[in-house]
């Protein structure tokens, strides 16, 4: 462990080794800068608010794996500085190792810095990673509606990019997944964007048999006015969605198309990308009506269809 000794030099260059995680890991749900480097201050919220690096975002006490929910995914994390007491510094950095966090930019001791130096920023005031973005063709559904009481249903919601968007628009979001860590992650942003209230989650194997699907815990499902498939596909939920959702009420699917591969370059099988011919063979002509079908390019080039159809 290399510890920052002078005041104010640059940080230390720590360790750089590039990490991957498994296809059905949340992308996308933490924004940051293209050209970003983020700090994260360890330290408690005093201490910060006395004196930290300009840009750097508070994590204080204590210091667990949950409070990483709030870092970008290992996969998409820009290099990181790091910055704790003296005392915490080596199990911070040995905690972020075990979560997949081993490409640190430099790791640096409360002890080493001059706090007080006039270029520090003052205040709790802290960076926030991670922000509600929601599937870009989302926005314009938003829009549409007018009601005061919407309710919509995300299968597979992951941290819930989506449904904390929705809920901060308003919306009631039943978010379901079958990962906890997701939906407690889910949680504390939904909390830390003050929506918690309007966001129900749901621990649920949605490949689950049809008896057990009668005991899942969502009462007034079809009573959505949305019902959003995005990067997860269940043919089985969506010709469910097809028969059962109320007239006016609009599914939203984004998924990979053929040819599309996993972060780690393996090609999908078809069986899990979609299609447009696919869909519409779900969401059927004299049901639904399509409003948008689009085949676009994901910024790392994989491609993807967007979907959206009207229940008539
Ligand atoms: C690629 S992520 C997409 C997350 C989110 N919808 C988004 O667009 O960012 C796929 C999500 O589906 C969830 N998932 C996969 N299989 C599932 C199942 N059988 N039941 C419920 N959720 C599942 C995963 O846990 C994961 O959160």
């Amino acid at each position: 462990m290399e510890k920052k000794t002078k005041k104010n030099k640059a940080l230390p260059f720590l360790c750089l080794l590039s990490i991957m995680r498994n296809e059905e890991e949340v992308e996308d749900s933490v924004h940051v800068p293209e050209d970003a480097q983020i700090i994260v201050d360890f330290r408690d919220a005093v201490s910060y608010a006395a004196g930290h690096f300009p840009g750097s975002t508070s994590l204080d006490a204590p210091i667990d794996r949950v409070r990483f929910a709030e870092l970008p995914a290992v996969a998409s994390c820009p290099p990181m500085t790091v910055v704790a007491a003296d005392a915490d510094l080596a199990g911070v950095v040995e905690l972020l190792a075990s979560a997949g966090y081993t490409k640190l930019r430099a790791a640096i001791a409360a002890s080493g810095v001059d706090w007080l130096h006039p270029s520090m920023e003052k205040g709790a005031q802290s960076k926030r990673l991670w922000l509600p973005s929601p599937t870009l063709f989302l926005t314009p559904v938003v829009a549409m509606q007018t009601s005061k009481e919407i309710l919509a249903i995300d299968f597979g919601c992951g941290c819930g990019r989506d449904a904390v968007y929705l809920a901060s628009k308003g919306w009631c979001v039943i978010a379901i997944d079958n990962q906890q860590a997701f939906l407690t992650r889910l949680l504390i942003f939904a909390k830390r964007n003050r929506v918690s209230d309007r966001i129900h989650t749901v621990l649920y194997d949605l490949n689950a048999s049809i008896a057990e699907t009668l005991d899942m815990p969502c009462a007034g499902l079809w009573n959505a006015s949305l019902f959003i498939f995005s990067r997860f596909f269940s043919p089985l939920w969506m010709g469910r969605v097809a028969s059962n959702a109320q007239s006016g009420s609009i599914v939203a699917v984004h998924h990979f198309c053929k040819g599309a591969t996993n972060r780690v370059g393996t090609k999908l099988p078809a069986k899990s990308c979609v299609s447009e011919d696919g869909l519409k063979d779900i969401f059927k002509a004299e049901f639904w009506d399509v409003i948008i079908s689009e085949r676009t390019l994901l910024p790392d080039g994989r491609p993807a269809l967007n979907f959206l159809a009207r229940r008539r």
